[in-house]
């Protein structure tokens, strides 16, 4: 009854444009079945896949993923490794049907970082999906908000070295449109699985004025009526941006204005 409820509640109201979403919960999901950490992993990219669809059915046009963060370097090399070896998997095995779907596929952070092969594959997705608009998936991997800030910085003053002589001149519009994701609308909605209730450095500059929307429910198990609720949850979020309710004509995401 409930989830049917969330069902038609989302399909009727507003659909957000971007959702942006931190998978987290796979080692306990596993650890909970008595599996290793990476069965967990893998049990996660198939939520991905589901989703996806979702996204596609919905009518989102920007999901973007939080696959690995710069952080997540430090966890034990197998770990690494195994997680590596997923996302080569996934990008061999999922490209032709995210293209015939329509689905755009870009990755952002530090690619530098990556093996030679998982480099190639990721030009490759990027390349076959390249004239794709119908779902605009982004996997952040090798990614954190601090370090696209900084990037977004040194590519500003390599373009703009003048500014360094008149910072006043600096203006938020000019950091944003060097941010790794300087073509996509700001998310409307973020998600995080897993019952934490964090950013976790994810898309910091971006989310200034996303709904947050926290789940116990660990990433492998998350599912289409759990993708519902985070949908119709929004639908029921009056969204601001430091105005006041009375001034709001419609719910249409505004300009933000400082609160
Ligand atoms: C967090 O769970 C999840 C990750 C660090 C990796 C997410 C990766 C995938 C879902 C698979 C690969 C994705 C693609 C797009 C191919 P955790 O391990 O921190 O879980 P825990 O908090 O329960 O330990």
């Amino acid at each position: 009854m409930k989830s049917s409820k969330h069902m038609s509640n989302a399909k009727a109201g507003v659909i957000p444009q971007h959702v942006a979403i931190i998978m987290d919960g796979n080692g306990r999901w596993a650890k909970a079945r008595f599996l290793p950490r990476t069965a967990g992993h893998a049990q996660g990219v198939k939520t991905v896949r589901k989703v996806i669809e979702s996204c596609v059915r919905s009518g989102v046009r920007y999901l973007t993923l939080f696959a690995f963060s710069s952080e997540n370097w430090q966890r034990p090399q197998e770990e690494v490794g195994v997680l590596m070896d997923l996302f080569v998997q996934a990008l061999e095995k999922e490209v032709k049907k995210l293209n015939e779907q329509g689905v755009r596929l870009r990755v952002i952070g530090e690619r530098s970082r990556f093996s030679t092969k998982l480099i190639e594959r990721i030009e490759q997705a990027e390349r076959v999906t390249q004239h794709n608009d119908r779902l605009h998936l982004t996997i952040a991997a090798s990614y954190g908000g601090r370090w696209d800030i900084v990037q977004a910085m040194h590519a500003l003053l390599q373009a703009r070295p003048d500014l360094a002589q008149s910072v006043q001149d600096l203006t938020e519009a000019d950091i944003a449109q060097h941010l790794s994701m300087a073509w996509a609308p700001d998310p409307d909605l973020f998600i995080r699985t897993g019952g934490e209730q964090r950013v976790s450095n994810f898309l910091i500059w971006q989310q200034a004025y996303s709904e947050l929307y926290f789940t116990d429910r660990f990433w492998p198990e998350f599912d289409e009526n759990d993708f519902q609720a985070a949908l119709a949850w929004y639908q029921n979020r009056e969204r601001r941006f430091g105005k006041i309710s009375e001034q709001l004509t419609k719910l249409e995401p505004k300009e933000p204005t400082a609160c």
